[in-house]
This record gives structure tokens, C-alpha cells and sequence, in this order.
């Protein structure tokens, strides 16, 4: 359904918890060496949480910065992308919604690991173009440590805890900040790449013991790599065709920050230069479905984004899901 209503982005906001951990930290406990980290992946610090914080926390704090931003204190909706909900039932959106003061708004969480927030901003669209809200607070957050096993050195070393978070309102197509179409996919005949084996429905369902390694996070990194350089390459292609841009008119590239290498390889494809690619995986590692917000965040704090640039945005993780849209960049407040 559309009502011709446009998504527009009115605020951003985003938070990493204050602990950070450098790859020397690392190589004290996992056989690795920040030499090997930074080569393979271009991470050299990250924030972890501490004990007794949550996705929920991370959540709150992005949230309330993105409204600050956005100068509005009450939104319609509330939408929380993320792969490390509070708990297994119910959703982390409601109670965040409630923290936040917002109300008895509508509130739910997107599972869609590190596409989530494209796939939230699609359903975040989908709420303002079905008027269910005229104001929609979209927030990604992942605490990842918590479902990372802290002995497997091929996913500790890369994957970190934050968040961000846009407000959108509704607005016409054609005005700085409206999202612009978004492409998505999916496939799960690729699921076991990337997945938490145990812990659902399918292994409680049964009685047998449960390896304890498979209450964490797997992936299969190599081939996982293989398929987030193409597709990432391909989906970004097709939504700057989808908006009538040719790849040469994209001032900013925000992909998700899986790897820099990964990020390299997919701009070179792509033909987008150094200059034009943001990044901010060195400092804050990869944080999942927050990771996009965040750099968005990031960058426009430190004038690295700035109002009218033409960004493309790409994202491709764990379902296997991935997704690109586009929107020429806001004026928009950071604290
Ligand atoms: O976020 C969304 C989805 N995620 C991604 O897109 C991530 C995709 N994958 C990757 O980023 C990379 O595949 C990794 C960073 C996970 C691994 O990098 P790689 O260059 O693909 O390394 P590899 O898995 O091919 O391993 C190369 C070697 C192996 O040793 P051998 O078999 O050559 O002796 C690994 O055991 O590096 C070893 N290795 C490590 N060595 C030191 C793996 N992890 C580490 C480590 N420290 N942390």
C-alpha cells in the first residue's frame, strides 16, 4: 500500500558503550595478534558492554540522542532492529518505547541481523505510508559480545556492541532526507553461514543435549566474505538505478562495516573512490544491525556527510538478508 507518503530523516542519533578494547586486549586471551586483525580486517578498537548492560540500554541512549536531534520528543512508532533482543519473548521495542517516555505507541523488533536497519527502515516506510504513524523513532542496537563465543577468534576479534537511530516523518519524495527506494533480499538456503544453531525453537523442540558452543554465534567466514562482496556490490547498483542515479553522482557510500577489506573490494567494483566511502570500522569494530546509524552518525558529527550529499547505503549479513536504498543527505543536528 502507499499513500505517496515518503519516510524523511529528521534525526540521528548514536551510542557505543565506554569500554573500549584495543586488539592487544584480545591477544591476551585468543591466539591472534592486532598485526592479523588489522590485515584481515582494518579493526583496531572496539566497545564492548559490561556486565548488566543490554541491547535495550544501547537502544535508550541512540534513541534519546536521535530525538534530540530530530528537536521532537514524541514520535508514532518505535521499531528496533536487532539480532540480540533483551529477551527470547517479548520484543525490546515496547519496553524501549516505554524508557524513552514515549507511550503506548506501536513497538516491535526486526530480526534481520546486520541488514536490520535497512529492513527496519523499510518497515519504518511501510508505517508512515500506511499511516499507522506520522513519526516513526527507527533504532538499531546489538550487543553482540553476548552471543559471540569469547573462545572463537575468527568472529571475537570483529564483532562489537552499539547503536544508532533515525527519526523519520512523513514527507514527499522529493525533499533532503526522504528515503529513497529500498531494495531487499534474502536467501535462506544460505542460513547456516551465519547462525546461532541452538537456543530456538528447532533444538528446544527436542530433547537432546545441546553442545554448548552452539548457544553462540557461527559463521562461516570465508564463504560469507565471497557472498557479502557480491551482493553487496549488486543491491547497491540496483537501488542507484532503482533512484535514477548513475554510481559516479553517489557522494557517500555507507555500507555496513563487515570488514574493510570487504568494503574496499565491493567500492572498487563499484568505481566509487577513496574520498567518497566512509568508514568507521577501525575505531568501533562491526556492530551489526547498529553498524549503518552509526557510521551515518558518526560522519555527519565529524562533517564527513553533510546536507545534500547523495548517499547510498548497502547492508548484507546473517538470514543470509541484505539490502541498499538511497537518500540525498538532511541538515541534521548531532550531539
Ligand atoms: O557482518 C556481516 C557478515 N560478516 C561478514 O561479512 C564477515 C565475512 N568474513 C570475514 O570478514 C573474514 O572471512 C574473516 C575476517 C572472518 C576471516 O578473514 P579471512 O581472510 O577470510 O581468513 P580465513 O578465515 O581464510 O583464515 C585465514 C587464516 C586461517 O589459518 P590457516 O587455515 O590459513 O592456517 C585461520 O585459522 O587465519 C586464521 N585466523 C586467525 N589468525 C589469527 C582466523 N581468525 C584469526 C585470528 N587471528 N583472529
Amino acid at each position: 500500500m502507499s499513500t505517496g507518503r515518503a519516510a524523511v530523516i529528521t534525526g540521528i542519533g548514536s551510542y557505543v558503550p565506554p569500554n573500549v578494547v584495543t586488539n592487544d586486549d584480545l591477544s591476551q586471551r585468543l591466539d591472534t595478534s592486532d598485526a592479523w586483525i588489522r590485515s584481515r580486517t582494518g579493526i583496531a578498537e572496539r566497545c564492548f558492554i559490561t556486565p548488566g548492560t543490554s541491547t535495550g540500554d544501547l537502544a535508550v541512549e541512540a534513541g534519546l540522542r536521535a530525538l534530540k536531534s530530530a528537536g521532537d520528543e514524541r514520535v508514532g512508532a518505535v521499531v528496533l532492529a536487532t539480532t540480540t533482543p533483551d529477551q527470547p519473548c517479548p520484543a525490546t521495542a515496547p519496553q524501549v518505547a516505554a524508557r524513552l517516555g514515549l507511550g503506548q505507541v506501536p513497538a516491535f523488533d526486526v530480526s534481520a541481523v546486520c541488514s536490520g536497519f535497512l529492513y527496519g527502515l523499510a518497515s519504518a516506510a511501510g508505517l508512515i505510508a500506511a499511516e499507522v504513524a506520522d513519526s516513526v523513532l527507527l533504532i538499531a542496537a546489538d550487543a553482540f559480545t553476548t552471543i559471540i563465543n569469547p573462545e572463537d577468534r575468527t568472529t571475537a576479534v570483529i564483532f562489537a556492541d552499539g547503536a544508532g537511530a533515525v527519526v523519520l516523518r512523513a514527507g514527499s519524495a522529493n525533499e533532503p532526507g526522504a528515503v529513497g527506494p529500498l531494495v531487499l533480499g534474502s536467501d535462506g538456503e544460505l542460513s547456516h553461514l551465519i547462525e546461532v544453531p541452538a537456543g530456538g525453537s528447532r533444538q528446544r523442540s527436542t530433547d537432546r543435549p545441546v553442545d554448548p558452543a552452539d548457544r553462540y554465534f557461527h559463521m562461516l567466514g570465508r564463504e560469507t566474505y565471497r557472498h557479502a562482496v557480491e551482493r553487496m556490490t549488486s543491491v547497491s547498483a540496483e537501488a542507484a538505478e532503482r533512484v535514477g542515479w548513475r554510481l559516479e553522482d553517489v557522494d557517500r557510500f555507507a555500507a555496513h562495516q563487515a570488514n574493510a577489506r570487504i568494503l574496499e573490494a565491493v567500492a572498487k567494483r563499484l568505481g566509487l573512490p577513496e574520498d567518497k566511502q566512509l568508514s568507521n570500522i577501525e575505531r568501533v569494530g562491526n556492530t551489526g544491525a547498529a553498524s549503518i546509524p552509526l557510521l551515518l552518525a558518526e560522519a555527519t558529527a565529524e562533517g564527513r556527510l553533510a546536507a545534500g550529499h547523495r548517499v547510498l547505503l548497502t547492508a548484507f549479513g546473517g538470514g543470509l538478508a541484505w539490502g541498499a536504498g538511497t537518500v540525498v543527505w538532511p541538515e541534521l543536528q548531532t550531539f
